[in-house]
Formats: C-alpha cells, sequence, structure tokens
C-alpha cells in the first residue's frame, strides 16, 4: 500500500490506474478505523480493481473546536488495518493541502434545505463541510465509485444530492450499518462513553427500532412515536436531540401515501452524541390495494 500524502502523489497513481482502464473505488474517512469502515473497504475492493482511502479529520465539518481538538487519530494503526485489507492507496493529506487557504477563505459547496435540516440544524455549517471535502477528495481521487455507511443517513442523501446537482462522474454507493452484538452502531464516537454509558447507549437504537416496529405494524401518528421514544431515552439517562420520521427519498416530513421512511435519532450520552436510524416500509395504500380481499 502507497501512504500519499501530497495531491501530486495522488495524481500519479490515479493516472496510472486509469491509463490501465482499471476502476478506482474510494472510501473517505476521518480515520479511527473500526469494523464499520472495513466493511466498506471491502465492498470497495469487491466492486473496483483499485481501492484508495482517505484519512482526514476535516475541520470544516466541526461546529465545535473543542470537539475537533478531541477527535481520535491514530494514523499508524489505521494505516496497519488498511495494508491487511488489501488497500492500493492511502490518501492522509495534512490541513495545508487540502484548504492551502484555509477554511474560511476557501470556496465552499452548500446543498440547500437538505444540508440545513435535522444534523444541519444541530451542527450548523456541518453539512456544508461534509459536502466540500467530500467535492475536493472526489477529484483528487476521480473515483468511479465511492462508499458511504448508511448509518450517516442524511449525509448520504446530502452526497448524493450533490453528486446529482452538480454531475460528478461517480457513482455512489451506501452500505448498511455495521453493529455491535447489542445492536449499537459502530461509530468513532463510541470510545467516548464510559463502562456505564456503554451499557445504556443500544437504547437509542432500540427505541427506534420500536418506532419502526409501530409504523410497520399500521400506526400513523408519528409525533406521538417520537414523542414516546424520546420519553424512553430520556428515562434511558440520554439527552435527546431529535427522534423523527421522514420520507427515505429527501427527509422531509412524510404525507399519508409515503411508505419509503427512515427513522431517525439523535442523542447525547455523557460526551457522546450519538446518531442512528432505522429504515421502514410501511404498509402503504398501494401495499393495500393489492391484498387480496379477505374471504366473508
Ligand atoms: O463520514 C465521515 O467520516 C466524514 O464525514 C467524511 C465523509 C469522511 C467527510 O469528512
Amino acid at each position: 500500500m502507497q501512504t500519499i500524502r501530497d495531491t501530486n502523489g495522488l495524481r500519479a497513481a490515479r493516472n496510472f490506474w486509469r491509463f490501465g482502464k482499471e476502476t478506482v473505488g474510494f472510501v473517505p474517512t476521518m480515520g479511527n478505523l473500526h469494523e464499520g469502515h472495513l466493511t466498506l473497504v471491502r465492498e470497495a475492493r469487491a466492486r473496483a480493481d483499485r481501492v484508495v482511502v482517505s484519512i482526514f479529520v476535516n475541520p470544516m465539518q466541526f461546529d465545535r473546536e473543542d470537539d475537533l481538538r478531541a477527535y481520535p487519530r491514530t494514523l499508524q494503526q489505521d494505516a496497519r488495518r488498511l495494508e491487511d485489507e488489501g488497500v492500493d492507496a492511502l490518501f492522509a493529506p495534512d490541513e495545508s493541502v487540502v484548504y492551502p487557504r484555509g477554511t474560511q477563505a476557501s470556496a465552499y459547496v452548500e446543498v440547500p434545505r437538505l444540508g440545513a435540516i435535522l444534523e444541519g440544524a444541530s451542527r450548523p455549517g456541518h453539512f456544508r463541510g461534509v459536502a466540500t471535502v467530500v467535492a475536493k477528495l472526489f477529484n483528487l481521487v476521480q473515483p468511479h465509485l465511492a462508499f458511504f455507511g448508511e448509518k450517516d443517513f442524511q449525509q448520504l442523501l446530502v452526497i448524493r444530492r450533490m453528486v446529482e446537482d452538480l454531475d460528478f462522474p461517480v457513482e455512489i454507493v451506501g452500505v448498511p450499518t455495521q453493529r455491535e452484538a447489542d445492536g449499537l452502531a459502530m461509530s468513532s464516537r463510541n470510545a467516548y462513553l464510559s463502562a456505564q454509558e456503554r451499557s445504556r447507549a443500544p437504547l437509542l437504537y432500540r427505541s427506534l427500532q420500536e418506532v419502526a416496529g409501530a409504523l410497520r405494524a399500521g400506526a400513523t401518528d408519528c409525533p406521538a412515536l417520537e414523542r414516546r421514544a424520546l420519553r424512553r431515552l430520556e428515562r434511558g439517562g440520554f439527552r435527546p436531540d431529535y427522534v423523527v420520521v421522514r420520507r427515505r427519498a429527501d427527509l422531509e416530513p412524510p404525507g399519508p401515501q409515503d411508505d419509503a421512511l427512515v427513522v431517525l435519532g439523535a442523542a447525547w450520552l455523557g460526551r457522546a452524541r450519538l446518531i442512528d436510524n432505522v429504515l421502514v416500509d410501511r404498509p402503504g395504500p398501494r401495499a393495500v390495494a393489492a391484498a387480496p380481499a379477505a374471504a366473508h
């Protein structure tokens, strides 16, 4: 595996592969790799000839300086794991390579509306930072395919929207969330949990699953389901930020005709802010219409 720190080295590797008509799969990360990231890498390995992984803790997507400083940085350990996974190139640039003019003076990419709700409302500027760095990385790596976890569901939609609206020639592949045995979604931020908080943490996923189960069973009062989940989280020691049922395509509140939904939640547990989601296909009018009439 080559470790590349600058844009010239990256261009040289990418041109060499492209010249040989090899496909390039790309997994952007902020490092501190866990099984969730490695699943993305394996998916990329399975679908592309060459795999590039980036590790860059992107300052533009952090709304709090203390959060950026505390973010775990484990480059050497990460590089060993990527080497074991058969990755072709690790791109690990410094901040001055990605933002030579600094983050404040740099041009940026904004995805309006979708980037401003939910996570975007709780963390102002977050999705501008994500979209900007991913756009830059796409231009540098020029991958055929790029892989993102469904755990950050809103991020996945923001990136798909950016790629569609700005005509990036890259296919975005969403990969299902990897979970610990007790259901907790894998995340670098789980490292912030104390032992006691860690034992409580799966309640977030369970609460979202409960909402999803009720929707599948035909419940239609989304605000009531959301309120019940928020109360359950509060009783479990969380400080919930939101639990919402949204339309899967654009995260807008669902109408009665919408059946492809997602239940999204974000909640603080100690100093960790956890997010998760559950996809739901509720039995909509079409499913009811298609069902055979009951025999009398
Ligand atoms: O999901 C992440 O780790 C980051 O948001 C990403 C996509 C690498 C952009 O910095």
